[in-house]
C-alpha cells in the first residue's frame, strides 16, 4: 500500500518539482515515509526518511543535485518497521541502481539469502531490497542493462509495481504484477506511476500495463514486454488511453480537508448519475440477461463491502433477486458453490484492492461472468471484468471513503430500477427524478446537517464506544456510520442490526454511551425501532437520531430530513450526517481525517 512514481526527462535537469508534486498527490496511498532518488552526472542522490512527503523531501530541494530521471516512494509499511533505513529508494551495493516497489515479494529470503552468501550487504529489513540487488548482480552477469533487468523480474515471485533507476541510463524499467502501475507520456518526458492521479498535472494520456509486463520507459518511447508463463519476455502492444479527470479535481480548493470536500460534492454526484441514466442502461441490460442463466454474488471490502450490502437489499425488494455479498478478502473461503454462468459483481472505488482482485481471478477461474462497478478509470478491476460502470465520483483523496459510498448506492438504485423496467416490460419516468430530488434536498440540508453534526461531536467526543443502529435497507448504512466514526476518530464503535442488538450488545449500554439510531421512513420498521431507541434510552444511552422530519421519536439529539425521501433512498441522505459526525468529531480531537493512522486509501496487498 505505497505509492511509486518515476520521471525520465530529456531535458536534462529539473525533475525533481515534479517528482515531489507527483508524490504528494499519491500520499494517500501511505504516509509512514518517503524518500526519492535522482540519476544525476554525479551518480544517484537519494533522500529519505520517516515522516510525511513534505516533511522529508523539503529537504531535497535543497540537500541533492536535480537530474534528468527519477524515482519516488510514499510508503506504508508491511516489510521492516518505519525507519529510514527502510523507506525507499533502496540502493544495490555499489550504488548504481535504485529501486521503489510497492507490492510484497513472496520467498524473499531465499533470494536475499543467496545474494548475501555472493557478498551482498543489505541495509535494510525490507523485501524490498533485493530487487536492487538483483539487478546490480543480473548486470555482472548480463552486461546489458535491460537483459539484467528483465531477468530480475523473472526471479520475483508475489506482487510487485516496480521502478527502476540505473547510473549512466537515462530511463526508467519498470514491472508489474499484481500492484498498480501506469505509464504516462508527456511531451519529451515519460513518467510512471501508481495510479493516474500522481500524473494528471503532468499528463492525461496513459499506458496501463498488465500483470507480467515490463517496461523500458525513456524520454521519448515506451517499449513494453510481457513475461509468459513459459519464461519468455515477448514484445507487446499497450494501446494509449486517454484520462478525462481534469488535475483541479486534485485540488483541496478552500476546505480544510479534502473529506470534507468530497463530503460536498455528493449533491452534485448524485445529480450527474441521474442525468446519465442512459449511461448505465448497457450495464443494467447485461447484467438482467446474465441473471438468467446463474446466481449473484457481490464482492467487495470496506465501505464499498457496506454499498453491496444495499445493492443485495435493493435486488432483492426492487427485483426479488436472490444475490449474496461476500467480503473480498473471504471470498475464496465462502464461494466453492459458484459455477460457470453465475455472477460476481466487484465494487470498488479504486479498482486496485487486492483482496477483490484476487476474489475476481479465482471467480473467473471458475468461470462467472465479472461485472464491476468501479470509481477509477483504467483501474487493474476494469481490465479483468466482462462489463463495467463507472460511478463517476471524480478522484477521492480523503482515506475514509464518503462520496464514492453515496456514488454507489446511486448506481446501485439506478441499475435495479432500470432492471426492473425491463423486468415489467415498461419504462417509469420518475428513476431520475427521483434522484434529482434527493440531490437537492442534500444540497439544501448540507449547511443544517453540518451545524447539528458538530454540535453532535462535541457531545461524542470523549466518549469510548458509539453504537450505530439501524434497520432494513439502512442497517448497512449503520455499519457504514460506524466504519467513517471509528477509522479517523479512533473512537470504538459498532454498527448493529437494531433488532439483534439485544442479543449482547445492549450488555455494553451504560451511561451517556452514544447510540445513534438510524429512524425508517417505513412506518412498520420504525415502530420497531422506537421500541429499540427505548430499550437503548432507558439504559441511560445518549439517543441521536437521523430521521425523517414529520415523525416525533423520542430522542436527546436529532438530525432530521426531508419526509419525501423514502426508504429506497434514505442511505443517500442518510450516510451524510454520519459522515460529518466522524469528521467533526476527529477534527476536534485534533486527527486529521484525510490520514487516519495505519489506513491506506488504496489497500495493495492481501
Ligand atoms: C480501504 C479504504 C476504504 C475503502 C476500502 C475498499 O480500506 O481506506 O475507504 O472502502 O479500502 O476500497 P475499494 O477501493 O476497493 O473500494
Amino acid at each position: 500500500m505505497c505509492g511509486i512514481v518515476g520521471i525520465t526527462s530529456k531535458k536534462g535537469a529539473g525533475v525533481l518539482k515534479d517528482l515531489i508534486s507527483s508524490l504528494t498527490k499519491l500520499e494517500y496511498r501511505g504516509y509512514d515515509s518517503a524518500g526519492i532518488a535522482i540519476l544525476t552526472d554525479k551518480g544517484i542522490e537519494v533522500i529519505k526518511g520517516v515522516g510525511t512527503i513534505s516533511e522529508v523531501v523539503s529537504r531535497a530541494l535543497d540537500e541533492i543535485k536535480d537530474g534528468s530521471t527519477g524515482i519516488g516512494h510514499t510508503r506504508w509499511a508491511t516489510h521492516g518497521e518505519v525507519s529510514e533505513q527502510n523507506a525507499h529508494p533502496l540502493l544495490s551495493c555499489d550504488r548504481r541502481v535504485a529501486v521503489v516497489h510497492n507490492g510484497t515479494l513472496d520467498d524473499f529470503e531465499k533470494l536475499r539469502d543467496r545474494l548475501m552468501a555472493k557478498g551482498h550487504r543489505f541495509s535494510s529489513d525490507t523485501d524490498s531490497e533485493v530487487i536492487a540487488h538483483l539487478i546490480e548482480e543480473n548486470i555482472t552477469l548480463h552486461g546489458d542493462i535491460v537483459e539484467a533487468f528483465v531477468k530480475t523480474v523473472m526471479s520475483l515471485k508475489g506482487s510487485y509495481a516496480v521502478a527502476a533507476i540505473i547510473q549512466g541510463y537515462n530511463a526508467l524499467l519498470v514491472a508489474r504484477n499484481k500492484s498498480p502501475l501506469v505509464v504516462g507520456l508527456g511531451n519529451g518526458e515519460n513518467y510512471c506511476a501508481s495510479d493516474v492521479a500522481a500524473l494528471l498535472h503532468k499528463t492525461n494520456r496513459f499506458i496501463f500495463l498488465e500483470d507480467g509486463d515490463i517496461a523500458l520507459v525513456t524520454p521519448d518511447t515506451v517499449k513494453v514486454c510481457h513475461l509468459t508463463s513459459t519464461g519468455e519476455a515477448l514484445s507487446v502492444e499497450r494501446g494509449i488511453e486517454l484520462i478525462e479527470w481534469s488535475p483541479e479535481l486534485l485540488s483541496r480548493g478552500s476546505y480544510e480537508h479534502f473529506m470534507l470536500k468530497e463530503i460536498h460534492e455528493q449533491p452534485n454526484i448524485i445529480r450527474k448519475i441521474a442525468e446519465n441514466l442512459n449511461y448505465y442502461r448497457k450495464f443494467a441490460e447485461a447484467l438482467f440477461g446474465y441473471l438468467r442463466d446463474g446466481s449473484l454474488s457481490i464482492v467487495a471490502a470496506g465501505t464499498s463491502y457496506h454499498a453491496g450490502l444495499i445493492g443485495k437489499y435493493l435486488f432483492s425488494k426492487m427485483l426479488s433477486v436472490r444475490s449474496e455479498v461476500i467480503i473480498a478478502s473471504e471470498f475464496q473461503e465462502w464461494s466453492h458453490h459458484l459455477r460457470k454462468g453465475d455472477i460476481v459483481l466487484a465494487i470498488s472505488q479504486s479498482g486496485e484492492t487486492a483482496d477483490v482482485l484476487e476474489a475476481v481471478r479465482i471467480a473467473r477461474s471458475r468461470g462467472t461472468r465479472v461485472l464491476s462497478l468501479v470509481n477509477v478509470p483504467g483501474s487493474t478491476l476494469t481490465r479483468l471484468s466482462d462489463e463495467v460502470a463507472y460511478i463517476q465520483a471524480g478522484p477521492e483523496v480523503g482515506v475514509a471513503a464518503t462520496k464514492t459510498f453515496t456514488a454507489q448506492i446511486a448506481v446501485l438504485y439506478l441499475i435495479s430500477s432500470i432492471m426492473k423496467d425491463l423486468n415489467e416490460g415498461k419504462i417509469r419516468e420518475n428513476t431520475e427524478r427521483s434522484l434529482l430530488s434527493v440531490s437537492k434536498i442534500l444540497n439544501g440540508q448540507l449547511d443544517e446537517f453540518k451545524r447539528r453534526s458538530k454540535d453532535i461531536s462535541e457531545r461524542i467526543k470523549h466518549k469510548k464506544n458509539a453504537f450505530f443502529l439501524g434497520r432494513g435497507i439502512n442497517f448497512p448504512t449503520a455499519l457504514e456510520g460506524a466504519l467513517k466514526l471509528k477509522e479517523i476518530s479512533y473512537i470504538h464503535a459498532e454498527g448493529y442490526p437494531a433488532g439483534e442488538y439485544k442479543h449482547g450488545p445492549l450488555a455494553l449500554i451504560e451511561e451517556g454511551v452514544p447510540a445513534i439510531v438510524l429512524v425508517p421512513y417505513d412506518e412498520d420498521l420504525r415502530r420497531k425501532i422506537i421500541y429499540n431507541l427505548m430499550e437503548v434510552k432507558s439504559r441511560g444511552a445518549l439517543t441521536i437520531t437521523v430521521q425523517p422530519d414529520n415523525v416525533d421519536v423520542p430522542t436527546d439529539f436529532a438530525i432530521t430530513t426531508d419526509s419525501s425521501v423514502g426508504e429506497l433512498l434514505s442511505p443517500l441522505i442518510y450516510a451524510v450526517p454520519l459522515q460529518l459526525i466522524a469528521y467533526y468529531t476527529a477534527v476536534s480531537l485534533n486527527r486529521n481525517p484525510d490520514k487516519p493512522r495505519n489506513l491506506a486509501k488504496s489497500v495493495t496487498v492481501e
